[in-house]
């Protein structure tokens, strides 16, 4: 059995706490570190992020995966309980274990269904939303929901002015369901890769069954993100630009019939030097970072989920995802909406 997929739901949540770029600059004045709102918003495009509250139930990655599935499950006119499949991106989970797929599914009460979370660090949302359809393809399954959690604060490194200030949580969620034979709406095609060597561009040393934290590697920082951001840069744009052009050669298209393109927001820098090579107009882009910072696996479903809301993604459009994140991980899904 061969049936296509589709997103029909989508959701996002942040939460309630704004931090501005001066807001940072007060807060690494207090080790010592500077940088102000200028350097930030020429560097990376980016004003102002979300933050989670500590020990706020609330704003737990889970809640806010909660609060955007149900958003999701909303649109799409379903119930939680529809749910067959929780397919939970997230590289910040509440818990080691239980899975967040579990917690969030207590939440939400989605009792029919199984999950589990999937890391794949920023590419988590589109590396979900492939292994997702699959199980629509095959007939596995009617409902899916795929989110992309990320209260990635929690590893952020306030002494760290390079990386810190890229950083927000939120929260995007997307139901997939079997497409109707004569539906527009489908997902196209995708294609996903990913390269350990790079592993040392972007991890957090501690914390996992190799280093457990110890007060030692707390004072060293080693529980927290080591980013080398020129590096990564440089990779994300020749990755982010060549997944584009060989997944639209691939299905027959040309740039010029994409209707949105919704990179993942780490850097607006990154994401106008796609566009450039691209040649595709900004126009054309899905942009959040500038209010959102770089929120992980959720950039990419809180941009898509603001720009359907907003009406700028009309049916029938083509839709290119693409994803860049520790690991290395990428990723793209092509879609028509
Ligand atoms: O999900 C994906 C994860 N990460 C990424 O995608 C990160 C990708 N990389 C980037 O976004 C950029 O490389 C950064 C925003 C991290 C850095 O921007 P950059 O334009 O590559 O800056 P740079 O590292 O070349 O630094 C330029 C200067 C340096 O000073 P000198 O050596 O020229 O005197 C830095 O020390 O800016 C300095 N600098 C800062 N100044 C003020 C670095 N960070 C800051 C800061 N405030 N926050």
């Amino acid at each position: 059995m061969e049936f296509n997929a589709k997103i029909t739901g989508v959701g996002s949540a942040f939460p309630k706490t704004k931090v501005t770029n001066n807001d940072i600059s007060d807060l690494i004045a207090e080790y010592g570190e500077h940088t102000n709102d200028q350097w930030i918003r020429e560097r990376t495009g980016i004003v102002t992020r979300r933050i989670s509250e500590k020990g706020n139930p609330d704003e737990y990655n889970s809640a806010l995966g909660a609060k955007a599935s149900l958003l999701a499950l909303e649109m799409a006119g379903k119930k939680a309980i529809d749910v067959e499949l929780i397919v939970y991106g997230t590289a910040s989970p509440d818990t080691l274990l239980p899975s967040t797929a579990c917690w969030l599914q207590k939440k939400i009460g989605a009792d029919l269904a199984w999950g589990f979370d999937l890391n794949a660090a920023c590419s988590g949302f589109v590396y979900g939303l492939a292994v997702g359809s699959q199980f629509i393809q095959t007939g596995n399954a009617k409902t899916v929901l795929v989110t992309g959690v990320d209260v990635v604060s929690f590893v952020v490194n306030w002494k760290d002015r390079n990386s810190c200030i890229l950083f927000g949580d939120g929260a995007g969620a997307a139901v997939l369901e079997r497409a109707d034979d004569n539906d527009s709406g489908k997902i196209i095609d995708y294609k996903m890769l990913s390269n350990g060597k790079l592993w040392s561009l972007f991890h957090v040393e501690a914390g996992g069954s190799k280093l457990e934290v110890t007060n030692d590697l707390i004072l060293q920082n080693k529980n927290k993100m080591a980013m080398n951001g020129k590096e990564i840069f440089k990779v994300a744009v020749r990755t982010l630009a060549d997944f584009a052009v060989n997944i639209l050669e691939k299905n027959n298209y040309t740039i010029d019939d994409l209707d949105w393109f919704i990179p993942h927001q780490a850097n607006i820098r990154i994401i106008e030097a796609v566009a450039r090579r691209l040649k595709l107009p900004m126009e054309k882009v899905v942009i959040n970072v500038d209010r959102c910072g770089n929120t992980s696996a959720a950039t990419i479903p809180t941009a898509l989920d603001e720009a359907v809301r907003d009406k700028r993604i009309k049916k029938g459009q083509l839709v290119l995802l693409d994803a860049f994140g520790a690991g290395i991980t990428f990723g793209s899904v092509l879609m028509r909406w």
